[in-house]
């Protein structure tokens, strides 16, 4: 997969830009604010309808207009298309080719691709929801009955919490059950996608760091302690009841679950240092691309925002290497120097906007 150009109108601070982009790494420089950020965000609108800064659309329309016009021309499987994104900041319009797209759902899986952003530091210091939710999107790209049961254990945990402040049990035993069950498949399928993870991000994680790292990644759930995680969580929501009343929630199951990173049998969270964070960090984006790519006929995108932070130059130029065997990709960097490479394609913004 190939994207060609981007036409921006009255997005972020592009008032009128049309941007051609090169099949491999295309390097975007510029000052600080020239608008390399908001470039990838443009391109991310594409892939996910939403944007990894905010959501709210309004933010994307330029200061004093009333909406955006986005326009991106790509080519997948041999293909020459266009995918057009609007808003007047309150309605979204996508239109492929010349059919509108219904639903924002419909847009998913058009163009594919992964964005690593100094913002995802969180999935290594952040709080736990942000690796639950790494690991969710992930599993749901290739399993939409995996949403059904995340939505289905969320749904009845509602309920549950409703029913634990009225202190009314009469029915609580349906909504365990409906937990135990779509929970126990939540954690399983989770815990199949951090193996997954693990096997593709090793590899990455010893060429960043030249081998001197060694990346373990380890799902974290008191209910696999035991052999039937359903029985478990069961047994553990009603024996929980009489504390679970006194808070008017729910204490135990996979949304208090987490991903443990651990770098060198150290957690990373707690023992890495700031480029050893950002490095692997690095990994589990990269990793994501890896799985993304086993699920499709094309090479997925891959955007990286602000490449090398914190990265001494010998992990920034392993990095930089590795991104050879990454189909088209698109890197942000406020430097105008690439010494570790020999003849970019760069595309400096102090022209461009
Ligand atoms: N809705 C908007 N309308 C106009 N300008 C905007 C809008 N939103 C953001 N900007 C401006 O766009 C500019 C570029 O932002 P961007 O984050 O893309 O910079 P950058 O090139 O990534 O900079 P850095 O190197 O510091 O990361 C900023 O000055 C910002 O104020
Ligand atoms: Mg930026």
């Amino acid at each position: 997969m190939q994207l060609q150009a981007l036409y921006l109108k009255n997005f972020r601070n592009y008032a009128d830009a049309c941007i051609r982009f090169a099949p491999g790494l295309n390097i975007i420089h510029g000052k600080n604010a020239s608008g390399k950020t908001n470039l990838l965000e443009a391109i991310s609108l594409f892939m996910t309808g939403r944007s990894f800064r905010t959501p709210h659309l309004s933010d994307l329309i330029s200061f004093g207009s009333n909406s955006f016009y986005l326009e991106a021309h790509f080519c997948k499987n041999g293909v020459d298309q266009v995918l057009k994104i609007s808003s007047d900041g309150l309605q979204r319009k996508i239109v492929l080719n010349s059919t509108p797209l219904p639903t924002l759902s419909a847009l998913l899986g058009i163009l594919m691709g992964v964005i690593l952003s100094p913002e995802d530091i969180n999935l290594i210091k952040g709080l736990p929801s942000f690796r639950r939710q790494f690991l969710d999107l992930q599993i749901a790209k290739v399993s939409p009955i995996y949403l059904h049961h995340l939505s289905r254990y969320n749904k009845a945990m509602k309920v549950r919490n409703f029913l634990l402040r009225k202190q009314d049990l009469s029915t609580i035993d349906i909504w365990e059950e409906e937990m135990a069950s779509s929970g126990a498949f939540v954690t399983l399928e989770r815990v199949k996608v951090v193996e997954e993870i693990e096997k593709l991000g090793v590899p990455l994680q010893e060429s960043i760091s030249k081998s001197t790292e060694s990346l373990q990644l380890r799902y974290k759930s008191p209910a696999l302690h035991s052999k039937e995680i359903a029985a478990y969580l069961r047994a553990h929501y009603i024996k929980q009841r009489p504390r679970e009343i006194e808070i008017g929630s729910t204490l135990t199951g996979p949304h208090k679950d987490d991903l443990l990173v651990f770098l060198q049998g150290k957690e990373a969270r707690l023992f890495g240092s700031e480029g050893q964070m950002r490095s692997c960090v690095a990994t589990l984006r990269l990793a994501e691309w890896h799985h993304m790519r086993l699920q499709s006929s094309e090479l997925p995108l891959l955007c990286i925002d602000d490449i090398g932070i914190s990265l001494d130059n010998s992990r920034e130029e392993s990095l930089y290497r590795m991104l050879a065997d990454f189909g088209q990709v698109f890197v942000t960097s406020p430097k105008a120097e690439f010494p570790s490479l020999s003849s970019p394609h760069t595309i400096n913004l102090g022209v461009c906007v």
